[in-house]
């Protein structure tokens, strides 16, 4: 997508391959910075301070980071070293195990001297691969849309809501859940976004809202608790949300607040569609609330907030009184019974394990039982 007209990644190798660089998301809405990853340390530092955030994006900067350790370790242990310590970032979005395990089986079986550059390839390619998947989500969410404005009669503007941030700074490009609106918006839809803020992080009020300004899709930030209402007075047409971790049978953990979104639309009639790239899904997990590990961030996101000040400086400011104790799980399980369907590379398939086997029959032995 493109920053200030010009067409950008959310990270890419420099021309000399000797440097990954990245967008530093921390830093959005108020200031573009671009931040270089030159080593395991400092890509584990980007994934875990979320420079880099959103499943498939972490995903992909594990990959250019397993490439980065290759460089001044590629023996064994070196190999295992960084596996672990990627590993380690970041508990909930199954897209940081998934990349870690497609490098590894790659790297293994060659002999050291081959896995620096062996590595650095793949990384590049598995980026490649995710702006193709992310495109073709686009494509079929787009039509989901397009469906539901003309049931609806054409309306002059067809409302969705959306959760966090899984526009295509969540991704290398495109995004999951805003794919659909970016391309639908290109081609004429008169389509209008209800963006969460999401607390506490604000990745709906920062990043969304700043995607979505950036590439000129009319959208309206609101707080988290509004979007009931909007939802029982007419105002919401559909949700789309993006995901860190799918089940195998169709539950669907994200951003916390999501599961309330999913409660609202399921009890006002509201489609709500769930938007992920294969590699979301954990094939081995049937029951997202009992066994998806959910990240606690801990309190200093609550209580505090970064954003710019009146004389144009940017700071923290603390929202909370000294003593008060906070707590932040930072995702929810949506079950798959609140979820109209999944929107994927391959189309789109009811929230159920049957659903998923159809799509993506030879990854599903287990839930195709
Ligand atoms: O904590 P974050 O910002 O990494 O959480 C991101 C989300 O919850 C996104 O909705 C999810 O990763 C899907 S991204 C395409």
């Amino acid at each position: 997508m493109k920053v200030h007209g010009t067409p950008t990644r959310t990270i890419w190798l420099t021309d000399d391959g000797e440097t990954v660089e990245i967008i530093d998301q921390t830093r959005l809405p108020h200031e573009f910075v671009i931040a270089r990853l030159t080593d395991l340390d400092s890509a584990c530092h980007a994934i875990k301070a979320m420079l880099v955030r959103g499943a498939p994006l972490i995903g992909a900067t594990a990959a250019h980071g397993m490439a980065l350790a290759m460089r001044s370790d590629a023996s064994d242990a070196g190999l295992s070293r960084a596996y672990e310590a990627l590993f380690a970032t970041r508990p909930t979005a199954v897209n940081l195990r998934w990349a870690l395990d497609e490098m590894k089986a790659l790297l293994a079986p060659l002999p050291a001297a081959e896995r620096a550059a062996a590595a650095q390839a793949r990384a590049v390619t598995l980026c490649d691969e995710d702006v193709g998947l992310n495109e073709a989500i686009g494509d079929a969410g787009h039509a989901v849309f397009r469906d539901l404005w003309e049931k609806k009669g054409r309306p002059d503007q067809f409302n969705v809501l959306t959760h966090c941030n899984a526009g295509w700074l969540a991704t290398v490009d495109w995004g999951t859940a805003l794919a659909p609106i970016y391309k639908a918006h290109d081609a004429g839809l008169p389509i209008h976004v209800w963006v969460d803020e999401t607390r506490p992080r604000n990745q709906g009020a920062s990043l969304t809202a700043w995607e979505l300004n950036q590439h000129g899709v009319p959208h309206t930030v609101i707080v988290d608790n509004a979007g009931g209402h909007m939802m029982q007075h007419g105002l919401v047409d559909a949700c789309m949300v993006g995901t860190d971790r799918t089940t195998a049978t169709g539950d669907v953990c994200n951003k916390i607040g999501t599961y309330l979104k999913a409660l609202a639309a399921h009890d006002n009639g509201v489609p709500f569609y769930v938007a992920l790239p294969s590699p979301t899904i954990d094939w081995t997990v049937s029951d997202g609330v009992a066994e998806i590990p959910i990240e606690d961030r801990g309190p200093g996101e609550v209580c505090r907030l970064w954003g710019r000040l009146d004389s144009g400086e940017t700071a923290w400011i603390t929202v909370t009184p000294d003593g008060s104790p906070a707590a932040n799980p930072a995702f929810d399980v949506t079950p798959a019974r609140l979820v109209t369907g999944l929107v994927t590379e391959r189309g789109v398939c009811p929230a159920s394990a049957e659903g998923l086997a159809g799509l993506f029959p030879e990854r599903a032995p287990a839930a195709a039982e």
